[in-house]
């Protein structure tokens, strides 16, 4: 019998911290050794000129997710998943949502039963908490972080998610005590649904206006509360999906009075403006999603942070709705108003071919900071580290071999996700996943998808070291 199941050959690794040439030696679906030659492997891989990254892990994903009485999500476990791996991922973190007046844990048991037998990766879930009732914070949040679910996301907008004040405090302190790491969704509820009836009463209804309806101060202002609400509580919290240059200069100010706060961005804010919003018939409502794309300057700010560590992870905020249905952003509804147009955009197999392209093809990060942005600060941050993100013996051999130098033009056509468009047609990038291979198994030949429903497994993480007082 072999020694190894697969050995990838002459291949360039690049972790979060290294480089370099070596083989890796893979066993029952585990990294078992690097060496400069690794030979005998029942299988081999030849990733000459090519680059090998621990897989992508994409900790922000909406999967077969509730969107509304009328509203369909394009992606469920299934396709999601198949979409992630096409585009060089080998996690996911989705969310299990909670609906107001139901209890969580049996929302997070549904999802369960999503999931099980389709994800094609393994996948977690971040909890998200609409209505903390008393039995949610005390019984139900503790109880379900035991099995794994340590982290939880809350809204301080939308009408079927948002918390109050008091609300997102009595949280936060749960997660204090259980050590739980949070994650905020910072836009303010009041102020959105002032400025959309302001919009709507002077007749500016298309999707375009949604970007007017959420601008950056909004984002800013919600930013500081929830920074504030952290300090309180003595707390950390992940700000996620931060947009611009106003809700930075926030976490940047937390950061410089030593408080615990983690931002995350998305390909959205990096390459797409408000302007994208403007196409005619609805074409805008492709691009709505919360926090809006805003402008050119606002990558800038966002580059910064990618290099200054304002940010700790680049994830893709994959929440796909169809464009040409009205179970998505043609809702019978959107021609009356912005309001009505599903949030979201599909993104999770284009985020690392963006980040690379615009990042490191373009010489504005090194590779070892796409890895750590893309993967090993997700496996850090959410309690999967070091079975996950990095390449190491011991870890899950859970691998994408890139071609820096492939040059391809993103298109609906060569994706693999549910929806029926991408945001990022026609966008050229340089640099692509030829191959992904999860806990051993190639499961992305050259696009050719080669995993089964049901090959992913939950993950049951641990407490994020983040979340710990001493972090
Ligand atoms: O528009 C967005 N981002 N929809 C997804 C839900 C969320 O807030 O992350
Ligand atoms: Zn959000
Ligand atoms: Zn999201």
């Amino acid at each position: 019998m072999a020694e190894f199941d697969l050995a990838i050959r002459n291949g360039t690794i690049i972790t979060a911290a290294d480089t370099i040439t070596c083989d890796i030696g893979i066993r029952g679906g585990r990294i078992v050794q690097l060496a400069e030659r690794i030979e005998g492997a029942a299988r081999e891989v030849d990733a000459k000129g090519l680059l090998v990254m621990p897989g992508g892990i994409d900790s922000h994903v909406h999967l077969d997710q509730e969107s509304g009485p009328e509203i369909r999500m394009a992606d469920d476990f299934e396709s999601g998943t198949r979409a992630a791996l096409a585009g060089g991922n080998t996690t996911v973190i989705a969310f299990a949502k909670q609906e107001k007046g139901k209890s969580l844990r049996a929302c997070v048991e549904a999802y369960h039963k999503k999931a099980n037998g389709k994800a094609m990766i393994d996948y977690g879930f971040h909890l998200i908490v609409s209505d903390p009732t008393p039995g949610v914070l005390n019984q139900e949040l503790p109880a379900l972080f035991q099995d794994g679910c340590t982290s939880f996301k809350v809204f301080m907008t939308y009408d079927d998610l948002v918390l109050n004040d008091r609300q997102l405090l009595e949280v936060f302190a749960v997660a204090k005590r259980e050590r739980a790491l949070v994650m905020v969704h910072a836009e303010g509820y009041d102020t959105i649904k002032f400025l959309t009836e302001k919009l709507e009463s002077e007749g500016k209804t298309a999707p375009y206006f949604h970007a007017l309806s959420r601008p950056q101060l909004i984002e800013r202002e919600a930013t500081h509360r929830a920074i504030s609400h952290a300090e309180l509580i003595d707390v950390p919290i992940m700000i996620v999906h931060v947009s611009g240059r106003e809700p930075m200069e926030q976490i940047r100010w937390a950061k410089s009075r030593g408080l615990r706060v983690y931002a995350e961005t998305c390909p959205q804010y990096i390459s797409l403006t408000a302007d994208d919003l403007k196409g005619e018939d609805l074409a805008g409502g492709k691009y709505v999603c919360s926090p809006p794309p805003r402008d050119r300057d606002s990558w800038a700010a966002i580059w910064e942070g990618l290099k200054d560590g304002t940010f700790q992870v680049f994830s893709s905020d994959h929440c796909p709705f169809y464009f040409d249905s009205e179970a998505g952003k043609k809702h019978p509804k959107a021609r009356q108003s912005f309001r009505y147009v599903p949030n979201g955009i599909p993104g999770i197999e284009t985020r690392l071919p963006i980040l690379w392209s615009e990042g490191v093809a373009k010489g504005r990060i090194s590779a070892n900071d796409f890895v750590a942005l893309t993967s090993t600060n997700h496996a850090k941050l959410y309690g999967i580290y070091p079975k996950k993100g990095t390449i190491a013996v011991g870890c899950d051999a859970d691998l994408v071999l890139w071609d820096p130098n492939r040059k391809e033009i993103i298109r609906q056509e060569i994706l693999h996700h549910g929806s029926d468009y991408t945001p990022w047609e026609g966008f050229a990038v340089t640099g692509w996943p030829v191959m992904t291979i999860a806990r051993g198994k190639i499961v992305m030949d050259d696009g050719q998808v080669l995993a089964k429903a049901g090959d992913g497994q939950f993950l049951a993480r641990d407490i994020s070291p983040y979340a710990e007082k001493a972090a």
